[in-house]
This record gives structure tokens, C-alpha cells and sequence, in this order.
């Protein structure tokens, strides 16, 4: 969703928030804009559609500017147009304000102003941010700081805001209550923004700011304040991530290299997590013997892919550690009375670790005294902050919007927690342990043989592309495999698709089967649960019907009656959730680029869902 990017130094302001702002695309936007800190009144540039339309508009009469604060907005009120892009001003252009997130009292707050002469010149709920930190900086003496504590206390919802203004331009100030941001520790210039991408060419020192915590930036210094105007200290951290890893590397779209880093991202996941003595490491969890063995339940909270990652937890959990496990989507959880108490490990799964519902969702599981692990790629992000253990998945920055690298990592990451719990509770031998451990260490290899293979299922795609609607099919860990396969296609190819357990296939599903829909069955499992009879089974039912059907198999399973079969390597059942997923996301990869689509920058979506 929106990004945000403010920068103060020596250098060119337009040209680092420029920059910036492209590093933030992948968050998904509809328009962008900057105000550079000129004196006087600030420079305002923006415009609806990608950033190229702002870099045209810009053309080269640009004011010599060292300070400013840049945008790109996903819009949420007021449609995408120039007047909602952001920054917006108040009337005499002298302070201009981003934000990211809702201001849900905006209506109270403009009708108020109007009242007091201000007049608004968008639909946002920006807006009135604008012109209520004007009145307040002037109620203040010039002090922005100041003055946007004031203003948060008169704000209800979730915001990142950062303001400018022409009286002090080398100032920068901002403020978080439950969306991100972050802090670029520079050498005579500093940064602020949504996440460390948009800074990581020019530092690799970063603060995460925290809730409710207001920061002012200059070339020469960084203060933090909690909204009582207290000075906060503050850690810095060092961004590990390689500026190379969030760029192309010489593939057409980042989707395609995100998903053929999967071998190494999972090798990374996997390293150190079984100790000298082969036992499984999890030391981030925190919890000791007795209370891993008095657990009575896990609930995963997630959205999304993360969502689907979550429903392979809960075969293997179950299965190896024996506690139950429900699976949650996380804007449901917290709408409902769930009944969690000190004996519920939460497990949190997300990406971003920005993911509004998921922390709204991990936060109320808190308040019942349910602990609560993180499952996360992004360090110091928001949902780790606010957790008490964390588990980080190693994909590296995944700037795709679709999700492929950091799913398969958080299956790993479920995958070593359901072996470490039933490591610790003693429900499963030390060798049985250990032999899963090594399968999965064989997976990286058979990821990679996957994509040396995956060619013909090039073209197999580009022929159903004309196709409306496709079908997924899986039992088992199958199932939440259609599922991701299904949320891919229809991401990137804007095609109706949707999974299905195999077995709920004639209670109504079937009725959709005409003559050439496309149906992708998993069918992934070895003989562990002699599912692949059944699914064999429903392959002859849609055949039956006039479907088209493609079949992800394991190596030695006889496939009949399918139009395509493409082969996986083996692999026990529950670990296949992680190789059958590949080949779905190289369908759905080709599906968009046949149908002439953006593939890292899906229509409507947004990388990081920072509102609810
Ligand atoms: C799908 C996708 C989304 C995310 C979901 C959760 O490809 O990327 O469905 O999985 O928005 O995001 P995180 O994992 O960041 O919480």
C-alpha cells in the first residue's frame, strides 16, 4: 500500500525521492507525487498512474532542493486521480503532508475546518491532516514536532504521516500509530520511510520507529518523542539485505527471480536448525519444556498466502507434535469471541510483518494471554515487535507483489516448529526427526530440478490463456496447495479461479465443469495416504465433463486420463506442499504475461495491506 519516502541532506532531494519511490512501487500504487522543501512555499508535483508520469510532469524545471517528502498512493478515499495523489497542503502551500493508513474521523475533522475558512481541494482523508497541522503549527511557533503531537491526538485510525514545511524545509516530521515506518541513519543526510528498500542504496543503518512515536529528522540529526513530547532513546539496527537483492539480476520481472531464489531461500531458512547433537533448534521460541508441553492448542493467524502457509501447519503440526490446530483468517479472528487462553501458542505468519489484520489479530490474542510467535521475513517489522518470539524465514527482500519465495519459506518455518514441538514433547523418535529434517534439506536441490523442467508447462499455459475460468483440485496438503495455486493465477492472470478439496468436488463444484475448463489437479503424495487413488478419481469425474486437465504428480504415481501431466520429484506427503506449489506459480506467471498483464504490479493490489 501507499509508501513513503522523506529525505533531508546535501544531495538532490528530487532525485533520492525519486528513487525511493521506485524502490516502494512494488507496494502497489495508483499514484504518486513529491513537495521538496524550497523556501517561501513548497514545490508540489503529482499525478495519478505509475511514476513515470510524475518523472514526465516533472520535465526538468526542478527547483535545487534538498529536503522533501515523495508518495505513492493505493487509493482508499477518493479515486485515483492528480488531486487525491499526494502530498497534500494546506492553503497557502506553505506545509504539505503523506500519509498511509485512514484518518476515520477525516469527515468530523473537514466539515470543522471548513467551518474555519479552510477550503479542501481533494476527496481524501489526507486533507484535513494538511490543514489541521497548518492551524496547529501556527498555535505552536513554527514547531512541527509539536504540532503534530497535537494533531495525532485528535486523530482516530491508522496513519504513517510525514510533513514539510517551507518556514524550516530542511525538517522532517513524522509519526506512526499502526502503519510502518522507518528511520535511514545517513553520513549529512537522513531518511524516512515505509521500509528500508526505499533507503538501502544510501545506508544500511535504520531505527524502526515505534507506536505512537513522533520523529524529527534534519542533514545533522534525529530526534524521537513519545506524544508527550519526551525524548525516546533509540537502537539502530543494521539492514542485512544487499541493495542487488532488491533489483532484477537480469530477469524480466522480480516475480521470476523471487521464484527461482526459492532453492537458496529455503537453504537459508534451514541453516543452523538442526544442532551437533541432530536435534531440531528453535532457541527463538522461548517457551520452556513444561509449557510446550502444556499447551492445548495453536491457532495460526494470517491472510493471504500466509493464510495458506498456515493451513499446511496445521497437517504437519498436528501430526508430528499432536496438538490441535486451527487456522485462522486473521481479519475474521478478532470479530468473533475466540476462546484462547495462556495454554495457546499463536503462531502470526507474515511476510511484510505489517499486515494490519494480522496485527490487530495478534494483538487481541495478546490482551486474552494467548503468547504469540511470529513467523516473518522482514526484520523489525511490526508484527515481530509486537510478539514475543520470532521465527524469521530467510527470503530476502520479495518485491513482487505475489508472494512466491516467502510462502515456501514459511513452510519451512511451520514445518521446523511442528518439529521442534514434537521434539520437545517426546511424541516422535530423535530418527524419525531427523529423517524429515533431511528430506527437507533435499528440497533446495529438488526446487531447483523442478525449474530446470518447467519449459513445456510454458507453452501448456499459453494455450489455456484464453480460457475464463480454471479449477484447482487437492486433497491433503493438496488443498491449500490449489488454494495458493488458485490466489496466484487470479492475482496475476485476472482469471476467476478457486481450489477445491477434492472431495468437496460433488457437492457443488462440479457444476462448473463445461466443456474445456481447464482443472489442475495435485496430486503431489506418494502412497503415505493412498489419496492419489481418490484424486485419480476425480480427475475421471471432470474428464467426464469436458474438462481439460493438467496433473502436478509425483515422479512414480501413474496418472491416467489426464490431457498433461507434470512430474515433481518425490518427497513425503507433507513436504510436497512445498514442490507442488512451484509449477502453479509458474503457470500463473505465464498466465499474466500472456494475457499481457503486470506481473509484479498486479491491478488493484498492494504489497503491504496496511489498513483493515
Ligand atoms: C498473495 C499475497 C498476499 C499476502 C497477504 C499477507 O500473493 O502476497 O495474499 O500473502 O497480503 O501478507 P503478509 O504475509 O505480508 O502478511
Amino acid at each position: 500500500m501507499c509508501g513513503i519516502v522523506g529525505y533531508t541532506g546535501r544531495h538532490s532531494a528530487t532525485e533520492h525521492l525519486i528513487e525511493g519511490l521506485r524502490r516502494l512501487e512494488y507496494r502497489g500504487y495508483d499514484s504518486a507525487g513529491i513537495a521538496l522543501g524550497t523556501p517561501k512555499k513548497l514545490f508540489v508535483e503529482k499525478r495519478a498512474g505509475k511514476l513515470i508520469n510524475l518523472e514526465n510532469s516533472l520535465g526538468k524545471a526542478i527547483p535545487d532542493a534538498h529536503s522533501g517528502i515523495g508518495h505513492t498512493r493505493w487509493a482508499t478515499h477518493g479515486g485515483p486521480s492528480d488531486k487525491n495523489a499526494h502530498p497534500h497542503c494546506d492553503n497557502e502551500g506553505k506545509l504539505a503532508v503523506i500519509h498511509n493508513g485512514i484518518i476515520e474521523n477525516y469527515a468530523e475533522l473537514r466539515s470543522d475546518l471548513e467551518s474555519r475558512g479552510h477550503t479542501f481541494d481533494s476527496e481524501t482523508d489526507t486533507e484535513s491532516v494538511a490543514h489541521l497541522l497548518s492551524e496547529l503549527h501556527k498555535g505552536h511557533k513554527g514547531d512541527l514536532a509539536s504540532a503534530m503531537r497535537e494533531a495525532v491526538a485528535l486523530l482516530r485510525g491508522s496513519f504513517t504521516l510525514l510533513a514539510i514545511h517551507s518556514d524550516n524545509p530542511e525538517v522532517i516530521v513524522g509519526v506512526r500509530r499502526n502503519s510502518p515506518l522507518v528511520v535511514g541513519l545517513g553520513e549529512g543526510e537522513n531518511f524516512l520511510a515505509s521500509d528500508v528498500s526505499a533507503f538501502i542504496e544510501y545506508t544500511k543503518r535504520a531505527v524502526a520507529l515505534g507506536q505512537d512515536e513522533v520523529v524529527t529528522i534534519t542533514p545533522s540529526s534525529v530526534s524521537i518523542t513519545d506524544l508527550k513530547g519526551r525524548d525516546l532513546a533509540f537502537k539502530e539496527y543494521e539492514i542485512t539485505w544487499d541493495s542487488k537483492a532488491a533489483e532484477k539480476g537480469g530477469f524480466t520481472h522480480f516475480m521470476l527471480k523471487e521464484i527461482f531464489e526459492q532453492p537458496k531461500a529455503i537453504a537459508d531458512t534451514l541453516l543452523g536448525r538442526l544442532g551437533d547433537k541432530n536435534q531440531i533448534v528453535l532457541d527463538e521460541l522461548h517457551l520452556t519444556k513444561e509449557e510446550i508441553k502444556g499447551l492445548a492448542k495453536i491457532v495460526v493467524l494470517a491472510c493471504g498466502t500466509a493464510y495458506h502457509a498456515g493451513l499446511v501447519a496445521k497437517y504437519a503440526i498436528e501430526k508430528w507434535a499432536k496438538i490441535p490446530v486451527e487456522v485462522e483468517l486473521a481479519s475474521e479472528f478478532r470479530y468473533r469471541d475466540p476462546i484462547i487462553d495462556k495454554q495457546t501458542l499463536v503462531i502470526a505468519i507474515s511476510q511484510s510483518g505489517e499486515t494490519m489484520d494480522t496485527l490487530m489479530a495478534l494483538r487481541y490474542a495478546k490482551a486474552q494471554g494467548a503468547r504469540v510467535l511470529a513467523v516473518c521475513n522482514t526484520n523489525s517489522s511490526t508484527i515481530p515487535r509486537e510478539s514475543d518470539a520470532v521465527l524469521y524465514t530467510h527470503a530476502g527482500p520479495e518485491i513482487a507483489v505475489a508472494s512466491t519465495k516467502a510462502f515456501l519459506t514459511q513452510l519451512i518455518a511451520v514445518y521446523v516448529i511442528g518439529l521442534y514441538l514434537a521434539q520437545v514433547r517426546g511424541v516422535m523418535s530423535g530418527d524419525d526427526i531427523r529423517k524429515i529434517f533431511n528430506e527437507m534439506d533435499e528440497l533446495p536441490a529438488k526446487v531447483e530440478q523442478i525449474l530446470e523442467t518447467v519449459e513445456p508447462l510454458r507453452e501448456l499455459t499459453r494455450s489455456f490463456s484464453q480460457s475464463t475460468s480454471v479449477l484447482f483440485l487437492g486433497r491433503h496438503i493438496g488443498f491449500p496447495v490449489a488454494l495458493e495455486g488458485a490466489l496466484k493465477l487470479k492475482e496475476l492472470a485476472y482469471m476467476h479461479a478457486e481450489g477445491f478439496a477434492g472431495g468437496e468436488l460433488k457437492h457443488g463444484p462440479i457444476a462448473l465443469i463445461e466443456e474445456g475448463t481447464p482443472v489442475i489437479a495435485i496430486l503431489p503424495f506418494g502412497h503415505e495416504y493412498s489419496l492419489d487413488e481418490k484424486m485419480l478419481s476425480n480427475i475421471q469425474e471432470v474428464k467426464a465433463r469436458g474438462a481439460k486437465v493438467i496433473v502436478i504428480a509425483q515422479e512414480d504415481i501413474v496418472v491416467q486420463g489426464a490431457d498433461h501431466v507434470i512430474r515433481i520429484p518425490g518427497a513425503p506427503a507433507l513436504l510436497q506442499a512445498v514442490l507442488a506449489t512451484v509449477p502453479l506459480q509458474v503457470f500463473a506467471y505465464e498466465m499474466a504475461i500472456a494475457r499481457g498483464n503486470d506481473v509484479d504490479q498486479p491491478r488493484n493490489l498492494a504489497k503491504s495491506v496496511t489498513v483493515e
